[in-house]
């Protein structure tokens, strides 16, 4: 096993090692893991291609270190706990055991239907074991698996689909989400009409009983082509710097670009920071809340807690269902021991009111943690004193799709927390803020962009298919540093704050979106001449969306109003849905063409009596307009 730190003079100690000798630190580290072939060297790179390599020649296979190495020892251990929607029907566990075979007879179907190592596998799918089983399947063959958040359109899945070419689609019948019923086998149908040309299977979970259309040729059951395979199948081997799964995340400009993460590095990083990030000892019932289809889900539902032999859950249903108390209710029921939400539900429960959390005993909570977008002081304060009433501290995670794992954060009972900071770096990442010359501040109590400066092993590879994406999007802006994308600050201490994107990524209840994905859905629609979205502050979500549209022969009412937001839904899923639409007759524009969405940031964040000198503008004239019409 990794090394779990247990003090501060350790991790002080862990640090330094980790910088002044990167490659033994992480060395020691890859060590602790079964190989099908030892590593003969630890890291290659340079970050001008970029070109990170870790854990050179290793061959190994993921599910091995999640899965049979666990047996001897833990075998009977709950590896996977399952929490339904419905908080009345059976929960469901799988041990350590079980959820080998469970994988390997899954391994099995899928080397039937002709998936083999290197071919990508689309998960669409609800928070069921069977996801978690299926992506653990294709690591256990080398399938290269692809998971899509289930709350996305068919359009955008298909769009993930296509590049990824993927070669089959596993997904559900049904979703239970609170009191709906969602028909994912309807989008994953309409998603094959539009293209999905690569597409040979269809795999479907009965999750409901609901109807659904069937496609003899590409649909199959997952019961009738897993339940009677074999439950032995040996792992493949594979190369460290294969690839393990791709993501698909929003960025600044294009479509989301699919993030490619490796076998080694990722196993090794998300190993590590899940047992020390979590303190998780033997015997821990540890929650996350999130979703597989978010890097958070990956990272730390299913590979860091599986690789470090723990019990995971995995929660099907919602925080607010049946009540605002559901979230509070399963840590008393399962005496959850580290529990792992994001700000924005930790501020919709904090609305309900106070009486919620008092109802249930959550005396086994030891961590909690945070993830997905800055948390605000009220919220982190709530959290602290109303879950963990004082005894367990918090771990604010910063991290991102990109990195793999977290990257800064407090080791709880280990270095002290500070609310709305995400504070230290773990050993071996080295973080810098640098100014817009790339010049590093060296100095604290200042606020910079935030790179990284060294690798880290589960740092993004490539961005699929689009090896110059990457280079352009990450390591082009400062030369030699990976650059976040974000904005922070540290104080006088040293400790940093994330305080979000200094780019056109908004992060809307920490779903993370690029504002052009927004506009070009807006656009779409036929009376749409041009639009414009920015995030604005939210109570609840974080950042809001404000959408600045100008139409053309079209009514701006409320039925234009609702066709826009039929048409992101459409196009991206309703978590994209803005929250303010604007008419506008122009935006302001620099006598170059671009649009100015500071203008219109400040504008939707009610700050427009501060725009600063707006007289070089192509049109300042509509400035006053916007501002007259402003939805604030
Ligand atoms: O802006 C940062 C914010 O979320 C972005 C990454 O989003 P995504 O790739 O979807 O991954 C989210 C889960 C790891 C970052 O660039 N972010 C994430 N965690 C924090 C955060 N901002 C502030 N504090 C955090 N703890």
């Amino acid at each position: 096993m990794t090394t779990q730190i247990d003090s501060l003079e350790e991790y002080k100690k862990a640090y330094q090692e980790s910088v002044d000798n990167p490659e033994d630190f992480w060395k020691k580290q890859g060590e602790t893991f079964v190989w099908k072939k030892p590593f003969d060297q630890t890291l290659q790179w340079n970050f001008e291609e970029p070109n990170v390599k870790w854990y050179i020649n290793g061959k190994l296979n993921i599910t091995e270190n999640c899965l049979d190495r666990h047996i001897e020892k833990r075998g009977d251990q709950t590896a996977i706990l399952w929490e339904p929607n419905d908080p009345s029907a059976p929960i469901q566990k799988y041990s350590y055991r079980e959820l080998l075979s469970a994988v390997n007879k899954c391994a099995n179907g899928l080397k039937e239907r002709g998936i083999k190592k290197g071919d990508r596998v689309v998960f669409y799918m609800p928070m069921v074991p069977e996801l978690a089983i299926g992506v653990l399947a294709c690591a256990r063959i080398g399938a290269i698996h692809s998971v899509v958040f289930a709350g996305f359109s068919a359009q955008a899945l298909a769009d993930r689909v296509d590049d990824a070419q993927a070669k089959m689609i596993i997904c559900s019948d049904y979703n239970h989400r609170g009191s709906k019923n969602i028909p994912v086998k309807e989008v994953v149908d309409d998603a094959m009409d539009k293209s999905c040309n690569s597409v040979e299977t269809v795999l479907v979970h009965k999750n409901t009983h609901g109807e659904i259309n069937w496609s003899s040729e590409v649909d199959f059951w997952w019961h009738e082509l897993i339940d009677h395979q074999s439950s032995k199948c040996e792992a493949e081997e594979m190369d460290s710097e294969d690839i393990l799964f791709i993501l698909y995340t929003s960025g600044s400009t294009g479509k989301p670009k699919g993030v490619v993460h490796t076998c080694g590095g990722y196993m090794v990083y998300t190993c590590y920071s899940f047992r020390n990030v979590f303190q998780y000892k033997e015997g821990d019932v540890y929650w996350c809340t999130a979703d597989i289809g978010w890097i958070t889900g990956h990272s730390y539902i299913v590979y860091g807690p599986l690789l470090a032999g723990a019990t995971t859950m995995m929660f099907e249903g919602v925080p607010t269902y049946p009540d605002a108390g559901r979230f509070w209710e399963v840590c008393e029921k399962h005496k959850v021991n580290q529990f792992y939400t994001a700000p924005t539900a930790i501020r919709a429960l904090m609305a309900k009111g106070d009486q919620w959390p008092a109802k249930y005993d959550l005396s086994s909570i030891k961590v909690l943690g945070s993830v997905g977008e800055p948390i605000n002081e009220e919220a982190w304060n709530w959290y602290n004193d109303h879950i963990g009433k004082g005894n367990a501290p918090i771990v604010d995670t910063w991290w991102q799709t990109e990195t793999g794992g977290i990257l800064i954060t407090p080791l709880p009972g280990i270095t002290d927390t500070k609310p709305t900071y995400a504070s230290y770096p773990m050993p071996g990442v080295q973080p810098v803020l640098v100014d817009a010359d790339g010049n590093i501040k060296e100095e604290n109590d200042v606020e910079g962009l935030l790179c990284i400066k060294f690798p880290w092993p589960s740092i993004i590879r490539t961005t699929y298919g689009d090896h110059e994406r990457c280079k352009n999007v990450y390591f082009s802006t400062f030369k030699g540093m990976y650059f976040t994308g974000d904005g922070a600050r540290r104080d006088k201490e040293g400790r940093l704050r994330v305080i979000g994107r200094v780019d056109d990524v908004i992060n809307v209840s920490g779903h993370r979106m690029g504002t052009a994905e927004v506009e070009n859905a807006i656009n779409e629609h036929p009376s749409v001449v041009e639009s414009a979205v920015v995030g604005y502050p939210h109570d609840i979500k974080g950042q809001g969306i404000y959408a600045y549209v100008i139409s053309q022969n079209k009514e701006l009412d409320d039925t234009f109003r609702k066709e826009i937001l039929a048409m992101v839904t459409k196009e991206i899923g309703p978590i994209a849905k803005p929250d303010k639409i604007q008419f506008v007759s122009g935006l302001p524009k620099t006598r170059s063409g671009k649009i100015m969405r500071r203008i219109l940031r400040k504008i939707a964040s009610k700050d427009g009596n501060n725009l600063g000198d707006i007289s070089t503008l192509l049109n300042p004239d509509v400035v006053s307009e916007i501002l007259n019409g402003a939805l604030v």
